[in-house]
């Protein structure tokens, strides 16, 4: 999919089809989210892969709003070092798997990490260090539904050399 397509089509997906996802989509996914921008080419971000079905019920009953979790065949855990820009370089790298995932035909969704109360327990039950912030989690399968959100129209949002200047 050419990319400008990806980036405007892309919606978060919390329902997916049982069929698994190959590894070796799920390795292309983590890696546009390996090649996002990062403060100083830091490169802070590691990423677990979880398939199995009892890791993934667990991560999915933690967290608040995350339980479709338990129904996608794989869930990517979003990590980082805690580096100054650790949030903004992990976000980066989420959007880049949301939209890579969409790009090669997946779904996925952003389940916040950053600021829950349960990011601690989930770096627990995946054995990542305790010094890791958890950025997202994300699950990605093929897609069961063809999600619709709101969004504000270009002209609400665009302004030109100064705000609340609206045309070039
Ligand atoms: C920081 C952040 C945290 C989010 N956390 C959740 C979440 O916990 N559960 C969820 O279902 N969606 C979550 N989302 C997804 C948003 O609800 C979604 O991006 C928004 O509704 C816009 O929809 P779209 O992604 O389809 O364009 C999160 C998104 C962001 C950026």
């Amino acid at each position: 999919m050419d990319a400008m397509q990806a980036l405007i089509t892309r919606r978060c997906v919390r329902r997916f089809q049982l069929k698994p996802v190959t590894s070796d989509l799920v390795e292309q996914v983590v890696d546009a989210g390996r090649l996002a921008p990062t403060a100083r080419n830091v490169q802070p971000c590691e990423f677990v892969v979880v398939t199995d079905a009892g890791r993934r019920s667990e991560i999915a009953e933690i967290t608040d709003h995350g339980k479709f979790i338990d129904e996608a065949p794989v869930c990517i855990v979003v990590l980082s070092k805690p580096t100054k820009y650790y949030l903004e370089d992990g976000s980066a790298a989420v959007t880049n798997l949301l939209n890579a995932a969409h790009a090669i035909g997946l779904g996925a969704c952003w389940v916040a990490g950053d600021k829950k109360p349960y990011a601690e327990q989930i770096l627990n039950l995946c054995g990542v260090p305790q010094e890791m912030r958890l950025i997202a989690l994300v699950p990605v399968g093929y897609p069961d539904e063809i999600p619709t959100v709101e969004k504000r129209e270009l002209s609400d949002v665009i302004n030109w050399e100064t705000y609340g200047h609206k045309t070039p």
